[in-house]
């Protein structure tokens, strides 16, 4: 099939392109590269186009297009709070957008890029698709009112949707000369992994009186290769399944900011320098997938499942990062 890739120059957009070529698919990538990276994009062309200039978007449907993948978004929860306005536009009207191009150019299937950020703070765990949905932040306010268009243009377009509601994606492909690059890097495991290589500021580890195992917030790691895979899955499924569905991806255990510290000290062998830091405002204390809906009804299963490995393919990247 030949699949546009709405924002595959970015983490798991640009690992997505990646297995979806390896699966035999034609990939195009389109991206502002606001955040993403010009050398991410290398199975198949990148055409620069901006989801708030619709007019820019006919290019990426010149050749007939099969599927949308949809990961462009803003994606850091403190900078939603900051600035909501931005959030709001760029990830519900840019997605209005997209849909509407779409829908000009008959095409009729997307996946959709979502988050744990959709729950909010967890009344139980693991948290299934039919936890309770409160977004605490407007990022994760406007990945769920995206997945609220997609369940309205299934009624009303027909249009076939999955929505991906990832927990925390880490890992990398460093083999295919991809990696996780963010500017600022917030994000747990690279900050451990720069750490380790004595690059950028000191390693803060944020709140130590959780009511966690060690008192430090839990998160459920998945490898984004593994993501990447179930967009190809979610592809195969809505080839047979009109409607709007949904599906939690993690691995269903929790490792706390302690136990990823040690992660990375037995993989890299090299001690990591930390200092501890008051709660960052807005993180739930755990949160953990289920993913029984994505096994049984995908045939999704993670194959890299140890936080170790994930871990070992996050450091390949980061010793010697492409970009
Ligand atoms: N953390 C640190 N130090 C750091 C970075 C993170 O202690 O330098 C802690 C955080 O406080 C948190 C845990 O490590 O407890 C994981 O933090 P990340 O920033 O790596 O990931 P989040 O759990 O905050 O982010 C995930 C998804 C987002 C989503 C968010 C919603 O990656 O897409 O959950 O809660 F928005």
């Amino acid at each position: 099939m030949h699949i546009l890739v709405c924002g595959g120059a970015g983490y798991v957009g640009s690992h997505t392109a990646y297995t979806l070529a390896q699966h035999g698919h034609e990939v195009t990538v389109l991206d502002n590269l606001s955040t993403g990276h010009r050398r991410a994009v290398r199975w198949g062309p990148l055409i620069e186009a901006d989801l708030l200039k619709p007019e820019s978007l006919d290019a990426a449907f010149a050749h007939p297009v099969d599927a949308v993948m949809h990961f462009a978004a803003k994606s850091l929860v403190g900078e939603s709070v900051a600035d909501p306005y931005e959030y709001y536009q760029h990830n519900v009207a840019g997605s209005i957008n997209l849909l509407r191009a779409m829908r000009h150019h008959r095409v009729q299937r997307i996946v959709f890029s979502s988050t744990a950020a959709i729950f909010g703070l967890p009344s139980s765990l693991p948290i299934d698709e039919d936890h309770p949905k409160s977004p605490i932040n407007p990022y994760g306010a406007s990945k769920w009112m995206v997945e609220r268009i997609l369940a309205d243009a299934a009624s009303a377009y027909g249009l076939r949707s999955v929505c991906l509601r990832y927990f925390n994606a880490a890992g990398a492909a460093a083999q295919a000369g991809i990696g996780e690059s963010h500017m600022p890097e917030t994000h747990l495991i690279p900050n451990i992994l720069k750490s380790a290589l004595g690059e950028g500021t000191a390693l803060r580890v944020f709140g130590d009186d959780y009511p966690t195992m060690d008192g430090t917030c839990v998160r459920d790691y998945v490898h984004v290769l593994d993501l990447a895979n179930a967009h190809v899955r979610a592809l195969e499924f809505m080839q047979t399944h009109d409607g709007a569905h949904c599906f939690n991806l993690g691995n269903g255990t929790g490792f706390s900011v302690l136990q990823a510290i040690e992660a990375v000290r037995s993989i890299c062998g090299v001690p990591v320098a930390y200092e501890h830091a008051p709660r960052r405002p807005g993180d739930p204390a755990a949160l953990v997938a289920s993913s029984r809906k994505a096994r049984e009804i995908l045939g999704w299963s993670p194959q890299q499942c140890d936080l170790e490995q994930i871990v070992a393919s996050a450091w390949d990247w980061h010793r010697d990062p492409a970009y």
